[in-house]
């Protein structure tokens, strides 16, 4: 049986098509990433279920000589160097689309949440501040009439369309290519950048994070969004610059911002963006329904087992590998 290693614990009824056909190893819940004992068996290794907190670069591919497929529990891959494992022949493969409702629903409770200031209203009503129903107290942002600059319109931004659609919004986006659907549907309209950053009430990032989305959004681009703007991330930390988005958020530059993910990740406690009144973050959540992640590991398992007996990945990132071979 072909030797896999699972660098953390999943529920056993989400991994169950891999009992009797895989010699699994299971990492401990901590620390994240390789245990000793999984980069001890790495030579052996012929599949890995990785989670997007685990690092597969070179020199881990360069300890596992025997391994044909690489499996992330993730719809993102920024933490696997995809390129290294082509040229290795290794499929990669992610779980997409599963979590498109369960990501843009957690994006719009974090849109509205920083819209409409719930979590210091709550603090407030909880702490004794409400004293009275005060005309001018815990105004907002409304969402009917606003314009929502989507940026990455894959099925987690279309998703999110949809929902911002329903809500009377008008929706502007940034996407490599154009999205018939979206635009004749949904009457959203592909914008350059600058003009959804100029546009936009609410700036919500659905990218990939790759070399060219790197701290897309960095000082000049909260710079050029509107002082009463929302920015929420949904997406991948790194796509802002965390520095600059402290600036803008201490200095007003932007009214808000919502954070389901964050640069670095976790956020340690001391971190400034934990003090900011108009900063929320939540702990990168967006796929964490029961039925979504559930859904995620059996896809990362149907890839698993498909790259070890030799089929194309379900949902493979390098298809390309199957050209060259
Ligand atoms: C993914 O799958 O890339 C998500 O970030 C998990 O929530």
């Amino acid at each position: 049986m072909s030797l896999v290693l699972l660098t953390h614990p999943l529920p056993e009824d989400w991994i169950a098509s891999l009992r009797g056909r895989v010699e699994l190893l299971i990492g401990p819940e901590s620390p994240v990433g390789f245990s000793p004992e999984l980069l001890e068996r790495l030579p052996e290794a012929e599949g890995l279920l990785t989670l997007l907190t685990d690092r597969v670069d070179e020199a881990l591919l360069a300890r596992a000589p025997r391994l044909r497929v690489v499996s992330n529990m993730a719809v993102g891959v920024d933490n696997v160097d995809v390129a290294a494992c082509t040229r290795r022949g290794i499929p990669v493969g992610n779980t997409p689309g599963v979590l498109a409702d369960a990501t843009a629903d957690l994006t719009l409770a974090l849109l509205l949440a920083a819209a409409r200031g719930i979590f210091q209203a709550a603090a407030d009503a909880r702490q004794g501040r409400w004293t009275t129903w005060s005309p001018t107290g815990w105004l907002g942002a409304d969402l009917a009439g606003a314009v929502v600059g989507i940026v990455g319109m894959g099925q987690i931004g279309r998703a999110v369309a949809r929902r911002v659609h329903g809500f009377g919004a008008r929706i502007v986006y940034v996407n490599p290519s154009p999205r018939p659907q979206v635009e004749a549907v949904l009457g959203a309209e592909r914008v350059p950048l600058e003009r959804l950053l100029r546009e936009s009430d609410f700036v919500t990032l659905h990218c990939p994070l790759n070399a060219e989305t790197r701290h897309l959004i960095d000082a000049d681009a909260l710079r050029a969004m509107k002082p009463t703007a929302v920015l929420v991330n949904a997406a991948r930390g790194a796509v802002v610059d965390t520095t600059a988005l402290v600036q803008a958020l201490r200095e007003r530059w932007i009214a808000a911002a919502a954070l389901d993910v964050t640069d670095p990740e976790p956020l340690p406690p001391e971190h400034p963006l934990y003090h900011l009144p108009n900063c929320l973050i939540t702990p990168h959540i967006g796929s964490a329904t029961h039925g979504t992640r559930r859904r995620m590991a059996e896809i990362a398992c149907e890839n698993l087992l498909a790259g070890l007996e030799g089929r194309r990945l379900p949902h493979c990132v390098n298809p390309e590998v199957y050209d060259e071979g």
